[in-house]
């Protein structure tokens, strides 16, 4: 998978994708990450990606050419399955999302900031608008972070256990059950009983329980 992100902020993106999982995921060849700073695209001598929106309001919006030019760019080089625009009022990113776009070979995420970005962005050269949740952030660098690692993290091979993946939360809509370590004791606290059991059938019946009993007490609307 191929993973291509358009940003006014190219460095807000190094730590999240080049660090831990990430970074072991592309140095074994299961993802690739292309991250594309904007104003390489413009055509502005003073290298601006943004300009006041006609009507007069508040803020700067990123301007249809430069990311036109970029999209258009990385188009002539592959097929691109989906071009993602993070923004808080797209729609919200889930699981079932993450798990969608990491069947996806290529895709582009571009990255929302300032007041926005021209419409015509979003009516012709977008694909998909998702919002990581409902609050603004500075900018859809992070949001662009979340999505690429909630993706990557379940493409086949590149969590060590992928039972480990499977059995997260939200993947049956059911929360985890607690997970514990040793010492089977620590001041007092000890480890339940059942898991230092031995019995695997009894120790998966707990476990079931206790997901249940955790989405039920903290996220009943998982249930409906
Ligand atoms: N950009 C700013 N806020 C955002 C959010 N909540 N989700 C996605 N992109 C954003």
């Amino acid at each position: 998978m191929r993973i291509d992100i358009i940003t006014v902020l190219p460095e807000m993106l190094d730590g999240p994708i080049n660090t831990s999982i990430l970074k072991r995921a592309q140095d074994r060849g299961l993802v690739e990450f292309g991250v594309h700073n904007l104003r390489d695209y413009t055509l502005d001598k003073h290298n601006r990606v943004d300009d006041y929106p006609y009507g007069g309001e508040a803020g700067m919006v990123l301007q249809i050419e430069p990311i036109d030019r970029c999209i258009s760019a990385l188009k002539a080089k592959r097929d691109y399955d989906e071009v993602i625009f993070t923004t808080p009022d797209g729609e919200q990113f889930v699981q079932g999302t993450a798990n969608e776009l990491s069947l996806k070979q290529n895709i582009i995420i571009l990255c929302g900031h300032y007041k926005g970005v021209d419409y015509r962005v979003r009516e012709h050269l977008i694909t998909r608008e998702i919002s990581i949740g409902d609050f603004v952030l500075t900018g859809g660098e992070l949001a662009a972070a979340i999505i690429a690692d909630a993706v990557v993290r379940i493409i086949p091979g590149v969590i060590g256990d992928e039972q480990s993946a499977l059995s997260d939360s939200f993947q049956d809509n059911l929360l985890a059950p607690p997970v514990y370590s040793r010492p089977a004791e620590y001041k007092g606290w000890r480890v339940p009983d059942i898991l230092l059991s031995g019995h695997e059938r009894k120790i998966a019946e707990w476990k079931l329980d206790q997901s249940q009993e955790r989405t039920k007490r903290l996220r009943p609307d998982l249930l409906k």
